[in-house]
């Protein structure tokens, strides 16, 4: 059941697709305060009260105990304490024996959520606007009320199959050689490879929609080239426009009045890393429409897919700001300073980035009336992925494009995946990756992952491969890390065999991974989740936070931390483990429910799969496009024999019918003689 409650006069933003009406009266579970403008809605926790929910946000899976805010930000160097990420995503599930429940803010402002921080039993959400859709969402189980919501938010975005091969990514890539450098020592290695990304180091002058004629003299030759070598390119685009007269993009979008305005009427500006820029008002249909077509010079160079970046909208300065901290530390000058005054300096200047002054000092137009930013912030990101969308299909309605964004808000999931934004290398960082994809697959966000190898600061070599170990189940698989860092692809470390082989593991069970991600997608389920959903009524499994479900039977259990030669892991049901070192070499391991220490040395990750519930291996190979995915090596725990539905598609299909792609597969019970471990059936399937 699903019930809709409205605040003063909400602005649309498109995250709900469902009519559902609104009603009137007290809202269910919440003791509703008003102070001012602010709406506040109180709950007393139970005990034993798990919530999971907000999607993209540091911590646990279960976010009780902490403090988070909704507002899109830019936090390079974010840690534990870091209240908001790049991403808003307003929904909580409450669970515990004795209640169900979701709740669902439609608001694209600040919103808190002080779930626990305050006072352990009591949860707290504000909304700073005041003006929003709150939906209170009740279903029999965890799956159900994550199905009803998705229903409300409609289905996940659907990327091509190649955007499930492994992607190398860097910061600093400069030139059709470099990035040939790049492919031809992945190529020459056997590392998997299908796609690299272009930073903006492509561009000129980091300028949207153009690149650099000397160091990508044909682009289009170039794209043809590599996908010859099935291998594809994916730039990076950024939200801000550079004031720069003459720069097709700034003239068209100052044509048509496109950019955000001060309340003066003229154009907002502020610095981003071309320099001053305006920022297209994504809030309006017609921007979407103009920046969408932007695309079409690249899309006409053969590129099929994009990462969006900068769309909190980060702001590094504006001329206000900088004139503010100026004058702030002018009334300094010839005064005795201490220590408090000289922190205070640094202050003022280190806090000009993403300040909420400059966030108050532009306005969106909405419905014909202008909306300051700050009210509906959160939703920038959302539209620029909106926009983008819109130009591909445009663009060519028949097929997928890949996008990834940094910046989102529900209802763009609809639209694009998200990368999780600059991780640095850091173990913690590994396990806070890890804890993020559940419940940002309960928000709609299907096609995810971080930056593997960790973006900021220097990657050590086992760090890597245990985020690659990671990356082998995530949709995204992409291995991105910052200018002036150490180096970080595969091929730099003397390790590079066992790293080949990881990501050789992922192209073994890609088709497999592949189905159980569409499969999901297109029954508005989840990829990803905790283990509560499965196990609601087992207290260890709902309390697990480094281990997650994946499809429809296995779980994940990686290793999180530095020298671990293995890991505890709790079973909540008997499971096969297919221990990985290679594609061809592996473990089958039955265990019974319960708790186990897993030996896995630095070359080994699990895979855990429930009884009855098979995976595919398929032959692998070096990319998605030449992949053999009708021969399997099907491995399954089963006395009797078990069932299951195999999706294939052309990977390209932008609205496929599940019924359509569903193969049902049997998978004959282990002959006793025939395999070498007792209860496990190898079979091989040709689909
Ligand atoms: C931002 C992005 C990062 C990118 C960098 C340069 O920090 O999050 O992925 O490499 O900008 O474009």
């Amino acid at each position: 059941m699903i019930r809709k409650y409205t605040f003063g006069s909400p602005i649309p933003t498109g995250a709900v697709l469902q009519d559902v009406p609104a009603e009137s009266g007290s809202i269910p579970f919440f003791t509703l305060d008003r102070e001012g403008k602010k709406i506040i809605l109180s709950i007393t926790l139970q005990p034993d009260e798990v919530i999971f929910g907000l999607g993209e946000s540091v911590r646990g899976m279960n976010k009780r105990g902490f403090v988070y805010r909704s507002w899109n930000s830019d936090v390079f160097n974010h840690t534990e304490s870091t209240e908001s990420l790049y991403a808003s995503h307003n929904l909580l599930v409450f669970f515990s024996p004795a209640r169900l429940f979701g709740v669902y803010l439609d608001d694209p402002g600040l919103v808190t959520w002080d779930l626990g921080y305050t006072r352990s039993d009591t949860a707290v959400i504000t909304s700073e606007n005041g003006d929003l859709d709150l939906y209170v969402l009740e279903d029999a189980s965890l799956p159900d009320l994550a199905r009803s919501f998705r229903r409300l938010t409609g289905r996940s975005y659907l990327p091509p199959r190649w955007a499930f091969g492994y992607i190398q990514s860097r910061w600093g890539y400069a030139s059709e050689q470099e990035i040939r450098t790049v492919t031809s020592e992945h190529r020459k290695r056997h590392i998997p490879l299908d796609a690299v990304c272009m930073d903006i180091d492509y561009m000129v002058d980091f300028r949207n929609f153009t690149w650099k004629p000397d160091a990508f003299p044909d682009l289009k030759g170039f794209s043809e080239e590599l996908k010859q070598d099935h291998l594809r390119l994916v730039p990076i685009i950024d939200a801000g426009i550079p004031v720069a007269p003459g720069y097709p993009s700034y003239d068209s979008g100052k044509a048509a009045d496109i950019f955000c305005k001060k309340q003066d009427g003229s154009d907002f500006v502020a610095a981003v890393w071309p320099g001053r820029c305006v920022f297209p008002d994504f809030l309006r249909e017609d921007a979407r429409t103009w920046f969408g077509e932007l695309y079409r010079p690249l899309l006409d160079a053969g590129i099929e897919g994009f990462w969006n970046d900068m769309n909190e909208p980060a702001l590094f300065y504006s001329d206000e700001g900088l004139a503010d901290a100026f004058a702030r530390v002018e009334e300094l000058r010839g005064e005795q300073v201490e220590y408090e005054a000289m922190w205070w300096m640094k202050d003022a200047f280190n806090g000009i980035a993403n300040n909420m002054d400059d966030y108050r000092r532009f306005y969106h137009r909405i419905g014909g009336t202008a909306v300051r930013h700050d009210r509906v912030h959160n939703l920038y990101g959302a539209g620029m992925t909106r926009a983008s969308a819109l130009g591909f299909r445009r663009y060519d309605p028949s097929r997928r494009f890949l996008l990834f964004s940094r910046s989102s808000f529900i209802g763009a999931h609809r639209d694009g995946g998200v990368w999780q934004g600059d991780n640095f290398s850091w173990w913690s960082h590994l396990k806070m990756a890890l804890q993020m994809l559940p419940n940002m697959n309960l928000c709609g966000f299907l096609y995810s992952g971080c930056d593997l190898g960790g973006f900021g600061c220097n990657v050590t070599e086992d760090l890597l491969e245990r985020f690659l170990q990671l990356g082998v189940f995530t949709p995204l698989m992409r291995n991105h890390s910052a200018l002036h860092t150490r180096d970080q692809e595969i091929y730099r470390f003397a390790s590079w065999e066992m790293m080949r082989d990881t990501v050789g593991v992922r192209y073994a069970l890609l088709p497999f991974l592949y189905s159980e991600f569409m499969k999901a997608a297109l029954t508005d389920g989840m990829y990803f989740r905790p283990l509560a959903f499965d196990y609601p009524e087992d207290p260890r499994a709902v309390h697990t936070e480094d281990q997650l479900m994946l499809g429809e039977g296995c779980m994940i259990a990686p290793v999180l931390e530095q020298n671990a030669s293995g890991r505890y892991v709790y079973l909540p049901e008997d499971m096969l483990m297919i221990r990985f070192r290679s594609p061809e070499d592996y473990d089958l391991v039955p265990l019974a429910k319960g708790d186990h220490r897993i030996r896995l040395r630095l070359r080994e990750f699990p895979l855990f799969v429930k009884r009855d519930h098979p995976v595919l291996l398929c032959p692998g190979g070096e990319s998605t496009d030449t992949l053999d995915d009708r021969s399997f090596t099907a491995l399954c725990l089963t006395d009797r024999g078990a069932a299951f539905e195999f999706y294939r598609d052309d990977g390209t299909d932008p609205d496929p019918r599940l019924e359509d792609h569903l193969i049902r597969v049997a998978i004959p019970a282990a002959a006793p003689q025939a395999s070498p471990v007792p209860g496990v059936a190898i079979s091989a399937l040709v689909l």
